[in-house]
């Protein structure tokens, strides 16, 4: 696929880059910048993340796209999973791996993916996370169907991911961000529904923060 300009602004803008992972890392800058540009309670992201530590021993789970990771914070030294964390920006994924050292975590690989053409095999992972991402991808109905194909049959997707329609602001901000190549397709919640039912998962749930929808859903085991 070409790559859109939102992708290459990710995988090259160095202020952006650090801009971001800084301010997710940090608590309360998530928290205002959460509440004022998007309406929303980061409190939900980071426990829905935390989550993450409840996996046993031995759960594949892949971060797409993991930006510097952020969802590391929900490990621990021998926490015995395989975690595949797969950005397209090598800048990225370099802050990945020293978030993995500062947290002296092991098991921990880096992979520079493309979301639209996953370089997994078919039924590799158990879970698939994909926090405040799909919204940067051109296509993200494409990269929902490759995360439900890179998941075993029974495994588990959750994420977030930045929605239209939670007011006149929020839908502002998403316009300002669109136009700098931060963010690219955003839809109404019905809209990420149909992405990851189109894709064949069941058992959708979905909650809703401003204008972050949170989603769980699952490959289903037959089909
Ligand atoms: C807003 S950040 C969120 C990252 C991370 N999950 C977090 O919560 O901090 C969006 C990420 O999407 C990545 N990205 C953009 N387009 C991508 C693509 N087509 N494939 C993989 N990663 C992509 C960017 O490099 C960036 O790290």
């Amino acid at each position: 696929m070409t790559e859109s300009t939102t992708m290459t602004n990710w995988r090259s803008n160095k202020p952006l880059v650090a801009a971001w992972d800084r301010g997710v890392k940090s608590w309360p800058v998530a928290m205002v910048y959460g509440a004022v540009v998007f309406g929303t309670d980061n409190r939900i992201m980071y426990a829905d993340m935390d989550s993450l530590a409840e996996l046993p021993p031995g759960t594949a789970v892949l971060d797409v796209p993991s930006g510097g990771g952020v969802l590391l914070r929900a490990l621990r030294p021998g926490h015995g999973l395989r975690y595949v964390a797969g950005d397209i920006s090598p800048l990225m994924l370099a802050r990945v791996r020293a978030e993995a050292a500062r947290r002296r975590l092991d098991g921990v690989e880096t992979r520079e993916v493309d979301a639209g053409a996953l370089p997994f095999a078919d039924g590799e992972f158990d879970v698939v996370a994909s926090y405040s991402g799909l919204h940067c991808v051109p296509d993200p109905a494409t990269a929902v169907a490759e995360m439900f194909r890179v998941l075993r049959p029974g495994g588990g997707l959750r994420g977030s991911v930045v929605v239209t329609g939670a007011g006149r602001r929020e839908d502002a901000f998403i316009r300002l961000w669109q136009a700098r190549h931060i963010l690219d397709v955003v839809v109404p919640p019905s809209g990420v529904v149909d992405w990851i039912a189109g894709a064949g998962f069941t058992g959708v749930r979905t909650r809703r923060s401003g204008s972050i929808v949170y989603f769980r859903a699952t490959r289903p085991t037959a089909g």
